[in-house]
């Protein structure tokens, strides 16, 4: 094979089979309410519980100037784009998932597909999704988790709650002012979050025991999400000022499109349901029906919380609020109601954090065993069958990152990111189609051409309302990524032959 032409080498999916055939073969047990619920658990949690505020409100840097322009009432319309963009992308992962089912996700469509290159990008654009998305949702965790403190009369000191990144950035005097007003160590002053660290933490630690989520904890989770959000509209629609509702897009379909381009955060998380292909029964009907059925809940229930959130409180009033749904609550009087919401939010996100902590080392563990990565990630911990080095590589990575960093930040770099990844998978549908036309595809994406292609344009639409500060550290983080293929997955890929072809431990799980 040429040099070039090993770049767009694809792993033969007769591969992926087999290594996706493990000794504990799944059992086609779930079903299309079983995927319904699935998707809700991975998908609502910081959100719709923490981005939505920025989405409506718009955000300022510490200078006072626009980052971003908010959607205002009209929010509601920016959660029907991403729903149509998202059932769009859902569809083509679903074909991928049934055709492909194994761990690796978008990583194993794609080195199916479109090569080792465009593989080793989307693992390496994964870790945004996974990792850094986790980042996003621990500081929301740790937001919420103070405001319900505070519901007790418990304060924390704020330089324990506030990450350095966040104090940095804040428009907001009083928060911008714990950077001088924190104490400091050696000139540098001393602002962590607290509460996002300890979680990050204690999440992989159950991890690292080997705990995954039951289809038992997550409908329980999902309940709970369900009553928090429900709670929130019940007491809210007591509480609407139609005032609230004029003007109803004051920035237009700016403030749309932009508002759309960090609320798609609460959409994350319906894909990972794809991965359940192996063990969905009649893949055909109810892959689609979970996906979609999963995404329109999950729409109308954004756009019902987002039409009470901005009348409740005039969208401007939102600058800035880390806990849009509690502080609206609480300006509202309604106290009790808000520390029930903050605590649902805090169930709601702990089960955010346990999916993508569980999915981010499995990503890690494919790379590895495709030997993009080096053989020490594919280890699986002899008695409790986790790849343990994976999960702690990541627990401290997010960890250490939410420790000091900005929650708006992290949204973006999540968010351009996963679109980024969601308009690969639905090219590589179409790609595929051509390609291997008569694989058998359990599932089929209806007008291939006009779903996949509409699908992609439409995430690279939502990717153009994020800021320019979003592209170009995606364009740094894409370019520390292609120089490590270079140096060492392409060198030790196990489709180069250079490597030693033998399995990495842990490869046959
Ligand atoms: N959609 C997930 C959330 O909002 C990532 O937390």
């Amino acid at each position: 094979m040429s040099d070039v032409s090993r770049l767009f080498a694809r792993k033969p999916i007769a591969e992926l089979l087999v290594e996706g055939e493990s000794p504990y073969a799944l059992k086609r047990a779930l079903g299309a309410g079983d995927l319904v619920m699935l998707a809700i658990g991975a998908v609502i949690g910081a959100g719709i519980f923490g981005a939505i505020g920025t989405a409506a409100a718009g955000q300022y840097d510490a200078a006072g100037h626009l980052v971003r322009s908010g959607a205002g009432p009209a929010l509601v319309l920016s959660f029907l784009l991403l729903g149509v963009a998202c059932a769009l992308a859902g569809l083509c992962y679903a074909e991928l998932a049934a055709m492909i089912p194994q761990a690796g996700s978008a990583y194993a469509y794609c080195y199916a597909t479109l090569g080792e290159l465009v593989a080793w990008v989307i693992g390496w654009d994964l870790i945004l999704e996974y990792a850094v998305g986790n980042v996003a949702v621990a500081i929301s965790w740790g937001d919420y988790f103070t405001s319900l403190l505070r519901s007790f009369d418990f304060r924390l000191p704020a330089w324990l709650t506030t990450g350095y990144r966040t104090a940095l950035l804040s428009p907001d005097p009083a928060v911008h002012g714990l950077l001088q007003d924190a104490p400091h160590v050696a000139g540098i002053p001393m602002l962590v979050n607290l509460p996002a660290f300890v979680i990050v933490m204690l999440i992989t630690w159950l991890l690292l025991l080997g705990v995954r989520e039951s289809a038992t904890v997550n409908n329980i989770m999902v309940t709970i999400k369900l009553l928090a959000l429900a709670l929130f509209v019940a007491a809210g629609l007591t509480h609407i000022d139609r005032a609230n509702y004029h003007p109803f897009a004051p920035n237009g379909f700016r403030g749309i499109h932009q508002g759309a381009a960090i609320v798609f955060f609460a959409y994350i998380g319906f894909d990972a349901i794809s991965t359940a292909a192996e063990e969905t029964k009649n893949p055909q009907r109810n892959l689609p029906i979970g996906i979609l059925g999963g995404l329109a809940i999950c729409t109308v229930i954004y756009m019902i919380v987002g039409t009470v959130l901005t009348g409740m409180v005039p969208y401007t009033e939102l600058v800035g609020v880390a806990d849009p749904l509690a502080k609206a609550l609480n300006s509202a009087g309604f106290t009790t109601v808000g520390w029930i919401v903050a605590l649902g939010a805090i169930v709601s996100m702990s089960a955010v954090l346990l999916v993508f902590q569980y999915g981010q080392p499995r990503i890690f563990f494919a790379m590895a065993r495709d030997g993009l990565l080096p053989q020490w990630a594919a280890r699986v911990h002899a008695k409790h069958r986790v790849p343990h080095i994976t999960t702690l590589i990541t627990g401290l990575f997010v960890a250490l990152w939410s420790l000091i960093g900005d929650a708006g930040e992290t949204y973006d770099l999540t968010n351009i990111g996963t679109l980024f990844a969601f308009a690969l998978v639905a090219v590589g549908v179409l790609v595929l189609r051509y390609k291997d036309r008569d694989r058998p595809r359990p599932f089929r994406v209806p007008f291939v051409w006009g779903t996949s292609l509409t699908a992609a344009a439409l995430c690279v639409f939502v990717m153009i309302g994020l800021p320019r500060q979003a592209w170009e550290r995606f364009g740094i983080w894409l370019a520390i990524g292609l120089s490590l293929y270079l140096v060492y997955g392409y060198g030790h890929s196990r489709l180069s032959g250079l490597s030693s072809p033998s399995a990495p431990p842990g490869a046959g799980r």
